[in-house]
């Protein structure tokens, strides 16, 4: 579907009572990419997967960055209100309550970077191999959201250092966070697949 501001796909809820989630791919992903990860996590949940709208030498990204690791903060910015705004446009078109994101690498850094600057977007996030978006991030209250970071221990793009400090400031804005570290790289490993069971299956009714 295309017709709302991001190129998307959109799932219906598929009768049981979880919450719709929020699908958000890595560099060079599109909306294609997490769909059967976001069904085996969260069965029966409706699925709303944006393509980034920024290229960087071809592949789609969520915002703009300097190098790796390096990002235009004010591209983030804009770009989270962007997705945000997003977000409340297909809430409408299909009928939605807030969503839960899962986001992997570069997706999930634009989720953290919108539980900060526009935390009523999402009922909460998972987010993978997460690290800061942005250095000086307004005060949210995350209060009542839950979060499921998993880092990799070997991760090459994310230092350990790095991923803690995330975690710290999303507990210390009020969500209920669980931070896993794995002694895994930058990839998605079963243990990954294991804990976001486990931590959905917390989220529903
Ligand atoms: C980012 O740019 O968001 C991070 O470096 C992760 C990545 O997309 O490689």
């Amino acid at each position: 579907m295309s017709e709302l501001t991001f190129i998307h796909r959109f799932e219906p809820a598929a009768g049981l009572n979880r919450p719709p989630l929020l699908l958000l791919h890595g560099t060079g992903g599109d909306e294609n990419d997490l769909i059967s990860l976001g069904r085996m996590v969260s069965p029966g949940s409706a699925l709303l997967s944006p393509r980034g709208k920024v290229l960087e030498n071809g592949m789609p990204r969520f915002f703009r960055r300097l190098a790796e690791g390096v990002f235009d903060e004010e591209d983030v910015r804009l770009r989270a209100n962007e997705l945000a705004d997003f977000v409340t446009e297909a809430r409408k078109a299909y009928g939605l309550e807030a969503p839960v994101a899962l986001g992997f690498s570069n997706g999930a850094n634009i989720a953290a970077a919108m539980l900060m600057l526009r935390p009523e977007a999402l009922a909460g996030a998972a987010l993978l191999r997460a690290m800061v978006p942005l250095r000086d991030a307004p005060k949210a209250d995350l209060t009542g959201k839950r979060v499921l970071m998993v880092s990799g221990l070997k991760d090459p793009i994310v230092q350990a250092e790095n991923s803690a400090r995330l975690a710290a400031s999303l507990s210390s804005a009020g969500a209920d966070v669980q931070h896993e570290a794995l002694p895994t790289g930058h990839g998605l490993s079963q243990t990954d697949l294991q804990l976001m069971l486990k931590w959905f299956a917390g989220s529903g009714g």
